[in-house]
């Protein structure tokens, strides 16, 4: 299929160096808001075709499928002025600000006959099922603690003074959208939905969370996610049952899962070696979807960005933290 792209960062790099290793996506265009950005990207990646003006990435005959990775705020009116002319987009997390906009982006996919996907990495890869598979190893479920904390790069600019987008309130941005929604999505895809949710934010000057500790209730357990753009993880996480325990060296990439069992203390390594750039994965599977028209797996992934926005836009609100596109 042919690909088009939104964002020149080096996610947009990422995603179109797997493209390539995949050889199920052609890059024929780049966008940017700058042409001399958009002419040098497009040079660099070897795209034929670069615009600087959305809606010629739109309406381009060349174009099939768009992958989006600009701020989280634009997210939405990008994707749906792309699938009013009838492309698929691959919309990087987190997918949309609010469950509104979600619910409307999924009806105009609909009516127009194409497919909206939400890039998760580390739902699509091979370890993730794996260790789908294996759940019932470790029995019933009593707690299970995931984190993602890792210390932004663009967190020394913020300190300085700057406001970038993902410290932004204005642009969607803050440590739960962007870096809880990996193992938010570890947990629903694994336990499903909670029957309540609870945040507890760090909040920096511009109101957005810049850590937090978002705790799910499930009916026998609670699971408790850390993440945090301001401060540094090293432990591991766990998922812990009455018979054993998986232990995950991080929840994005999955690559270690390791069983072990608590009377005998036998520890079992589950994992696969995984591609070192695993968007690959998800590329796998939305192309797949998308040629064999798999409406079922598709309602799935749908459901699944739903469940997530959901938790997210609920923890938000309890916690005050509110989007700029909330307040219009
Ligand atoms: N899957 C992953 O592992 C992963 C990793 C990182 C980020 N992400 C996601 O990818 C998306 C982009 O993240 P990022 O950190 O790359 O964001 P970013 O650097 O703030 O912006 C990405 C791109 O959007 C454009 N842009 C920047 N500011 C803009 C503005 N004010 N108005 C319009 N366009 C603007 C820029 O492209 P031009 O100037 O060329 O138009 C830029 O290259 C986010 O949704 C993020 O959550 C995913």
């Amino acid at each position: 299929m042919k690909l088009g792209t939104i964002g020149t960062s080096w996610i947009t790099e990422s995603f179109i160096e797997a493209s390539k290793d995949s050889q199920l996506l052609t890059l024929t265009a780049v966008y940017s808001r700058n042409a001399e950005t958009a002419k040098a990207f497009a040079a660099k990646h070897d795209a034929p075709i670069y615009y600087s003006n959305i809606e010629e990435l739109a309406t381009s005959s060349e174009v099939e499928v768009v992958y989006i990775a600009s701020p989280n705020s634009l997210h939405y009116e990008q994707t749906i002025l792309l699938m009013k002319n009838k492309k698929h987009v691959i919309c990087e997390k987190p997918i949309f600000s609010t469950t509104k906009e979600l619910d409307h982006a999924f009806k105009i996919a609909e009516e127009n006959g194409v497919y909206l996907f939400e890039a998760i990495r580390n739902y699509h890869s091979p370890n993730f099922t794996i260790l789908k598979e294996n759940l019932k190893k470790i029995g019933q479920i009593r707690s299970a603690n995931l984190h993602y904390l890792q210390y932004s790069s663009k967190y020394d600019s913020f300190l300085s003074g700057e406001n970038p987008n993902v410290f932004s309130p204005e642009f969607s941005g803050g440590a739960l959208v962007d870096l809880g929604v990996y193992p938010l999505y570890i947990a629903i895809g694994l336990f499903g939905k909670p029957t309540s949710v609870n945040y507890t934010p760090v909040k920096l000057r511009t109101g957005i969370d810049g850590s937090g500790t978002l705790v799910l209730n499930y009916e026998n357990f609670t699971c408790s996610i850390q993440c945090s753009k301001i401060s540094q993880s090293y432990i591991e996480s766990e998922i812990s049952g009455e018979v054993g325990s998986f232990v995950l060296d991080k929840p994005s990439p999955l690559s270690k899962i390791t069983f072990i069992h608590h009377k005998t203390k036998q520890a079992e390594s589950l994992e696969v070696n995984q591609v070192q750039n695993d968007m690959l994965y998800e590329i796998k599977n939305i192309t797949q979807i998308i040629r064999q028209s798999n409406q079922a797996e598709y309602e799935n992934l749908r459901e699944l960005s739903k469940l997530v926005l959901t938790v997210t836009e609920t923890a938000r609100k309890q916690s005050g933290i509110i989007f700029g596109v909330e307040k219009n």
